[in-house]
């Protein structure tokens, strides 16, 4: 049976803003959650409350108490997210690209002099410039940047070629849980294993930007030393990022104002943060545990040590459910073809039956006779369906699979199957229509 009922599937699309119409009240299908996911309704309501308070917690009077409360909250509801061992050892900043940043510049002057990082050809630019880009201003420390390439089948990272870059010289390596243009999972707890063989100093940064809204992530079971993620693509709203790092990260020098405090996680944010930009995080943990119980009865919420378990159910019901739409958008929906049969589309990435419960609903494609912006606009202006087109700032991607822009389709646990037909029904006629022989 499915795991989400339609009665279910009404419930959870009753929970965001903008599922089935646009801000401007025109019917649509959102296939653009990959650049940003639909709001939740109670994240956005936990904006709108908090923005009316004076933003400045660590005061005597109650209001800046109900900041302090809230920080903390939030800063346990990632912690619970993750499975972090402790909500000290979780930070925030403006968006991933930054944080990452702040990472390299804290990270790379305490490695030694000659070692390798390791980026990977999966990666946003978020997670590959900052490294090259923080070895090059630190040149007399001449380190090295290699980078380890994927493969074209299951667009995972090429375990072989990491092994052949490995050895006690390799300081870092840099890499994403998921491809934000692939769509496919990296096996991160066999990085850390053979990381662990042939270089146990490297640490393991992960960029969960792309993962965090399709499935559960264990810092701890992953073995990573950090791990960064944007609240908007998860649910909630623009202008934040977590990140989770372990001691040996949080305790290196870095940047702060003398006056700011001393100690992690606080001591690596830059000014105070906006709470009504925290808020949401909970929110979105409440609604997993939500969609947990409601999905896995059995399991209670009572207890907060529970609370985590019904997290991970959560997650684990959006990971089944979005299968089912990697199934659905690649080997069709009734009598309508999926996209791997649609003569004319190529598609980047796993889709083979084999490898693809290793894919986030996520397909990134060109189509014969026809440029990834016009795909675009024709799906939006014919059939109102929100995709996008361009290199998703994952030029190197790119530039490993031979072309400059694709189309990217990206799905969420609310959307539906009767969407993905409407869309390869759609598909199907563009590719029928060769542009060029229009
Ligand atoms: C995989 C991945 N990493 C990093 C980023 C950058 O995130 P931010 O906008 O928070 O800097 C994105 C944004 O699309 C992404 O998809």
């Amino acid at each position: 049976m499915a795991i989400f009922s339609p009665r279910m599937m009404r419930a959870i699309r009753s929970r965001f803003w903008y599922v089935a119409e646009d801000g401007g009240g025109r019917k649509r299908i959102f296939f653009d959650n990959a650049a940003g996911s639909l709001v939740l309704k109670r994240a956005h309501a936990a904006i709108e409350r908090y923005s009316r308070l004076s933003s400045y917690g660590g005061g005597y009077f109650p209001d800046a108490s109900v900041v302090d409360h809230l920080m903390e909250h939030a800063r346990r509801s990632v912690a619970m997210l993750l499975n972090a061992p402790s909500p000290a050892s979780i930070f925030t900043g403006e968006s991933a690209t930054a944080v990452l940043k702040r990472l390299a510049e804290a990270i790379l002057p305490s490695l030694p002099d000659r070692c390798t990082l390791i980026v990977s050809a999966a990666d946003h630019n978020a997670n590959i410039d900052p490294w090259r880009r923080t070895a090059e201003q630190l040149a007399n420390k001449r380190l090295r940047v290699k980078q380890v390439t994927f493969s074209r089948a299951t667009g995972t990272i090429d375990l072989d070629h990491l092994e052949s870059l490995l050895d006690e010289r390799v300081g870092l390596v840099a890499v994403s849980h998921a491809s934000n243009v692939l769509g496919a999972e990296n096996p991160i707890a066999e990085i850390r294993h053979l990381l662990d063989q042939k270089a146990p100093e490297a640490l393991l940064i992960v960029d969960g930007v792309h993962f965090i809204p399709h499935g559960p992530a264990d810092v701890q079971a992953l073995g990573v030393d950090a791990y960064v993620f944007s609240s908007y693509k998860v649910f909630a709203q623009r202008g934040i990022c977590f990140a989770y790092a372990n001691d040996r990260i949080l305790q290196l020098p870095h940047y702060k104002l003398a006056p700011a405090p001393d100690v992690p996680p606080e001591s690596w944010e830059w000014g105070f943060r906006n709470p009504a930009d925290l808020a949401p995080i909970t929110e979105v943990v409440q609604y997993l545990a939500w969609l947990g119980q409601q999905c896995f009865p059995s399991a209670s919420a009572k207890d907060p040590r529970e609370l985590g378990h019904c997290v991970r159910l959560g997650q684990t019901a959006i990971r089944q459910y979005e299968h089912e739409l990697v199934r659905a958008m690649l080997d069709g929906v009734g009598h309508t073809p999926g996209l791997r049969a649609i003569g004319g589309v190529t598609i980047y990435g796993a889709q083979h039956p084999t490898t693809i419960h290793l894919k986030e609903p996520t397909f990134s494609f060109n189509i014969t006779g026809w440029s990834s912006g016009d795909v675009e606009k024709i799906l939006w202006d014919r059939y109102r369906i929100a995709v996008r087109a361009g290199d998703h700032y994952a030029r190197e991607t790119l530039h490993h699979l031979g072309i400059t822009d694709c189309v990217r389709a990206s799905l969420a646990h609310y959307n539906t199957l009767e969407e993905v037909e409407k869309f390869l029904i759609a598909i199907q006629h563009i590719a029928r229509h060769d542009q060029r022989r229009e």
